[in-house]
């Protein structure tokens, strides 16, 4: 039990992820610049590629609720090891975060293994700035 509420709603969302193919669950928290907290968790299916991660269904919930930017980012996994966000996903929390907007992740119990920033996962970004 974290008494990050970011880090619990991650921890709790890992445990419902649907992950019956790779046995990987995968948890994952946002919290908006308004301190609402989204959660989301793998979603995989039959058809492998139509699986969903984590951060996508994080992201998704937010959106779905209005909010645009987010301030921090945690990912929950299940092993020794951090589970680092996928190339997909980092650029996903690019789309509506800054290059210092960290990102941390958890052990399925709830301790921090890493914490690096945006910029540090996803280097030299394409992004909304660049349409511009
Ligand atoms: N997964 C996530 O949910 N987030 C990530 O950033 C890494 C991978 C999921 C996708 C798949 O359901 C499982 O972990 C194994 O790749």
């Amino acid at each position: 039990m974290s008494n990050d509420p970011l880090v619990q709603a991650a921890v709790d969302a890992r445990l419902r992820a649907y992950a019956p193919y790779s046995r990987f669950q995968v948890g994952a928290a946002v919290e908006a610049t308004d301190g609402r907290i989204f959660a989301g968790c793998n979603v995989e299916n039959a058809a492998y590629p139509e699986g969903t991660c984590a951060e996508a269904g994080a992201i998704a919930a937010m959106v779905a609720q209005g909010g645009r930017h987010i301030r921090r980012v945690v990912v929950c996994g299940g092993g020794d090891a951090a589970c680092t966000p996928c190339g997909g996903c980092r650029q996903k929390i690019r789309e509506f975060a800054s290059p210092g907007t960290p990102v941390t992740m958890v052990s399925a119990g709830g301790a921090v293994l890493q914490v690096r920033t945006l910029a540090d996962l996803l280097p030299d970004s394409f992004g909304p700035d660049s349409l511009t």
